[in-house]
């Protein structure tokens, strides 16, 4: 698969990519540029927050939801928006046969098409929905940025009160809660519907004109079809330019106004601290109203933590009923980033409680089969796989961070006996293995 500049582009056969010449064979492989191995250390951080989150889903009762990898290009295509960088640059799309695949850059789009897809609404009420999982762009890979990232995010599909978006927000900023985030800054805006847009597009365009030269190159290249995007620009040329742009906050009909009014007091209800930022806006095409993001100064460049939005056209876009929806996403090698930078501990990889270790062939024999009487009270037990010396056995149970340790060797099966060991306190005794299952389980 390649990384392709149009997301229709035709497949490569494995036969363009495989070089059967052994003498030009490539001998050292790595992961892609920007996609990272989680190894044990760290999978264990991971397991941590992945739980909390959903512990945290648990308690706001939103249930998980897990779509594919890959969705049709298309879905993308039109739930993102064709002019954002996300999908005219940075989707890793291929074809195979008729149909045209990409891996899914975000969660949003794949929960709405589900959501069609099921009928979901058929299941009465809101659908509070959750997913963590691997994403996929095709940015240039820093700190906090990588091609292969992985979100947490929910969605509330099938409410228009800003009460859902105040769910949603409480959601996102509960989990970083519990984790002893600090330093987080909310930042909120409402982006209106199509009638507020269209008069805050023609205010921003006649505002920009008479600088359009100055502005970067890229400002330049959006100031026709999405002006609003101009001021998402983090071009040194363009900041004093918008600095004095005008503000959609007053270009809001009757409508978006309240409702933003009302997130707002939501908010404050629940003691969720937030800035105002009328210059946020978000990557990506298919919000409405509610815009926010959450950022920390600890994390640098990239530093959004999460964000979201109100998406209200977004199901009706896709072919769906109307269905007015809010949701979030976060980074989650990011907010490892801010935990590391905070110093905060998540979690060691786990110790094992029982290792068996063994002296010659009938020792290891036994211990095969009765080790699993020790996983079956509950406890975690290993046994050396290698044909180890019993020295090298004993070291290898430290360095696992071993509870006890049972020693065996056929004289002593032949007796019915095991060495129990303690491993805190080197104590060790010689007694059955029904003795020694009744003091592991003590
Ligand atoms: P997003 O702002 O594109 O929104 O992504 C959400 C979060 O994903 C970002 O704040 C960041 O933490 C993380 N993220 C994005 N790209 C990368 C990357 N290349 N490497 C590492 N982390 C990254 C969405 O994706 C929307 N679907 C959010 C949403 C849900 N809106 C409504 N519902």
């Amino acid at each position: 698969m390649t990384q392709m500049s149009s997301p229709f582009s035709k497949s490569v056969s494995f036969g363009e990519f495989f070089n059967p010449n052994p003498i030009m064979a490539q001998n050292n492989f790595s992961t892609h540029h920007g996609m990272v191995d989680i190894l044990p250390e760290e999978a264990a951080k991971w397991q941590y927050l992945e739980s909390l989150i959903r512990d945290v889903a648990r308690s706001f009762h939103f249930e998980e939801i897990r779509t594919p990898i890959l969705e049709q290009t298309e879905l993308i295509a039109r739930g993102i928006g064709a002019l954002t960088d996300i999908v005219s640059k940075e989707m890793f799309a291929f074809s195979r046969g008729e149909d045209n695949y990409v891996l899914r850059p975000e969660g949003t789009a794949p929960v709405a098409r589900a959501y069609i897809q099921h009928s979901l609404q058929q299941r009465g009420g809101t659908q509070n929905l959750f997913y963590i999982g691997p994403m996929f762009r095709a940015e240039r890979p820093q700190k906090g940025r990588q091609r292969q990232f992985h979100q947490f995010g929910a969605e509330v599909l099938g409410s228009a009160d800003p009460l859902a978006d105040a769910e949603i927000i409480a959601f996102m900023m509960e989990v970083y809660k519990r984790i002893g985030v600090k330093n987080m800054v909310l930042k909120l805006n409402s982006v209106g519907d199509p009638e507020s847009r269209a008069a805050y597009k023609t205010a921003l365009q006649d505002y920009f004109r008479p600088f359009l030269s100055q502005l970067s190159e890229i400002s330049q290249a959006r100031f026709d079809k999405n002006p609003m995007r101009i001021l998402d620009s983090k071009e040194p040329e363009d900041q004093h330019i918008k600095a004095n742009a005008p503000k959609i906050t007053d270009y809001l009909n009757e409508d978006c106004s309240n409702h933003f009014e009302k997130v707002k007091s939501h908010l404050d209800r629940l003691g969720i601290t937030y800035i105002l930022d009328p210059f946020l806006v978000r990557g990506l095409d298919y919000y409405t109203k509610t815009a926010f993001e959450l950022t920390s100064s600890d994390l640098g460049g990239q530093d959004a933590l999460g964000g979201g939005g109100r998406y209200d056209l977004l199901i009706e876009e896709l072919g769906g009923k109307a269905t007015p929806a809010v949701g979030f996403a976060s980074g989650m090698e990011r907010l490892l980033i801010v935990c590391e930078e905070l110093g905060i501990e998540l979690a060691k990889p786990k110790s094992v409680d029982v290792y068996i270790v063994t002296r010659g062939e009938v020792a290891q024999a036994w211990a095969m089969e009765n080790i699993r009487t020790i996983r079956e009270t509950g406890l975690s037990a290993t046994m050396d796989l290698s044909g180890k010396s019993m020295k090298a056995q004993m070291k290898d149970a430290d360095r696992k961070g071993a509870r006890f340790a049972i020693i065996v060797g056929e004289d002593e099966l032949q007796q019915g006996l095991v060495n129990f060991r303690v491993m805190a306190d080197s104590t060790e005794e010689s007694i059955s293995f029904t003795d020694a299952l009744a003091k592991l389980n003590t």
